[in-house]
């Protein structure tokens, strides 16, 4: 079963959500088990504006974690994506390898959450669902076209133009920061995960004070290993 591949194979976690919102602090957090503060040289820093010292990184490096850490005793990869760094074409490779997606906004800006709607979820669906309507731009690259995801291997170029696997994957809804807010955005985040199935959790978290942070990954791996949301495709088959 699908289930029981993924079990050998490793669970595959992708972080996406606009600049900004603390993809790479909360798989800093997770790993490190502290927030990575970050310096960026403040009042007393260059007045060019040049980032010394600090410990964040536009892209966390590709992590592994072993399975014996891992709530479900499954090897885990968990990997960061940077619209600083990385082309749609890259993003559209990773969305199709990951077998679950985490859609990540900041709980104080209405505007990332926002774009989870009109951004993210389509590009999930128009990447890696074979039958949505809208063509994937990455369709119409260069035939011979590979791309170079940043840290892997020679032979492991993935070909943006392939057809995705099936299904599509999963996603997980991550409100991070919520040490800066009172209120929890859950009317709204119900709204969205009612006009989309392929959501199958969501959760509030703070990469700060670290709250949720191991609940996020446990949720997203366990969406990957006990899916329990029917695939929004499937509304359509007898
Ligand atoms: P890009 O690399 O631009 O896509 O950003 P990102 O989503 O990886 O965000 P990043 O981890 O770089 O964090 C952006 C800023 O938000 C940094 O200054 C972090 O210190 C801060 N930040 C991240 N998570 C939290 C949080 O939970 N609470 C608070 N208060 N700040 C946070």
């Amino acid at each position: 079963s699908r289930a029981s591949q993924r079990r050998r194979e490793g669970v595959r976690i992708l972080l996406v959500g606009e600049r900004g919102v603390g993809k790479t602090s909360l798989i800093l957090s997770l790993v490190s088990e502290e927030f990575p503060e970050d310096d960026d040289g403040g009042e007393d820093g260059p007045e060019d504006g040049m980032r010394i010292g600090s410990v964040l990184p536009a892209k966390a490096e590709e992590i592994t974690i072993p399975a014996d850490v891992t709530p479900e005793n499954v090897p885990t990869h968990i990997v960061d994506f940077s619209e600083a760094e990385q082309t749609e074409e890259m993003l559209c490779a990773e969305l199709r390898r990951a077998h679950v997606v985490c859609v990540v906004y900041a709980a104080n800006d209405s505007n990332s959450l926002l774009k989870v709607t009109s951004r993210w979820l389509p590009i999930i669906r128009r990447c890696c669902d074979p039958e949505w309507p809208e063509p994937c731009p990455c369709w119409h690259i260069d035939e011979e076209a590979e791309v170079d995801l940043v840290g892997d291997d020679v032979e492991e170029l993935v070909q943006p133009h392939a057809p995705p696997h099936l299904p599509p994957p999963p996603v997980i809804l991550v409100g991070n920061k919520v040490d800066l807010v009172d209120e929890p955005s859950i009317d709204m985040v119900l709204t969205i995960m009612e006009q989309y199935p392929e959501i199958e959790s969501c959760i509030e978290c703070s990469a700060k004070t670290l709250k949720n942070i191991s609940e996020m990954f446990y949720y997203a791996q366990k969406a990957v290993l006990h899916p329990t949301a029917p695939l929004y495709h499937m509304d359509e088959q007898d």
